[in-house]
């Protein structure tokens, strides 16, 4: 197996057993785009989505089909998962891409010519691997290039306010020692790679951070366990 099928195999086993509550965060996410959806003038046009770092889609196919969209974007900076997500969306009466890049690199480029503006935005487990500055230049960029009363939906691991991200890493490191549908070796892979490669941010501090970019925050949903949370941001 390769070092690629083995890590998805195990992220896959993880959504399966619903060991990072994706089932009821894709709920939430599908309340708070239903809830959007009812709001706008019914002469709107039909909105576009841009899902940042799509992965297979995880469980959001059964919501992207029932959803009256103009068109879907999943973008990801790794190719592998872009035929996973397209063969997990199957047939829908829209057009759909499926786009190798960064998620950051998308925020701050200008507009794609001829395609139309972004209403709605969905990123689910992925800008936690930004670092440092980047997090903030992403909110930036993503207020830049959504459309007017359009929505920004994180779904991410977040720290709590003053949390360090040593002691984050240390406790969601204790919880994965529980993950009992995982062998011990693949909880220890797991831990290795979020030791290295998650920076979730502070909820407080993102929060000021994304009000300075312009946003208005909310909470939508929260885990049980003090890290997975669905922010939904709006243009302020
Ligand atoms: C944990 S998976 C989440 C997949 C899916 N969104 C979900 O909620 O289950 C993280 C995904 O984000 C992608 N990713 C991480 N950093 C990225 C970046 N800077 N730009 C684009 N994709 C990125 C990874 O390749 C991976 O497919």
């Amino acid at each position: 197996m390769t070092f690629f099928a083995r890590h998805w195999s195990t992220y896959r086993r993880v959504l399966d057993n619903d060991l990072m509550e994706h089932r009821a965060l894709t709920a939430a996410v599908g309340k708070t785009i239903e809830a959007w959806l009812s709001r706008r003038d019914p002469r709107a046009p039909a909105p576009h989505l841009v899902d940042l770092g799509c992965g297979d889609l995880s469980l959001l196919p059964p919501l992207l089909r029932r959803l009256p969209l103009a068109s879907f974007t999943g973008l990801d900076m790794n190719a592998a998962v872009l035929p996973l997500a397209a063969e997990a969306l199957g047939p829908v009466p829209f057009p759909c891409r499926f786009l190798e890049g960064d998620l950051l690199a998308w925020a701050e480029a200008a507009p794609e010519p001829e395609q139309p503006p972004v209403d709605l935005l969905i990123s689910s487990f992925a800008i936690h691997h930004l670092e440092g500055a980047d997090k903030g230049r992403f909110l930036a960029g993503c207020r830049r290039r959504l459309a007017p009363g359009g929505l920004l939906l994180w779904a991410d691991v977040f720290r709590e306010p003053g949390e360090s991200r040593d002691t984050y890493v240390a406790r969601y490191s204790a919880r994965v020692q529980g993950w009992e549908p995982l062998e011990p070796e693949r909880r220890q892979e797991v831990i290795a790679h979020l030791s290295q490669w998650d920076h979730p941010a502070e909820r407080e501090l993102i929060e000021q951070e994304a009000q300075a970019a312009g946003w208005d925050w909310r909470w939508a949903w929260q885990g049980r366990h003090r890290a997975e949370a669905l922010a939904v941001l709006r243009p302020g």
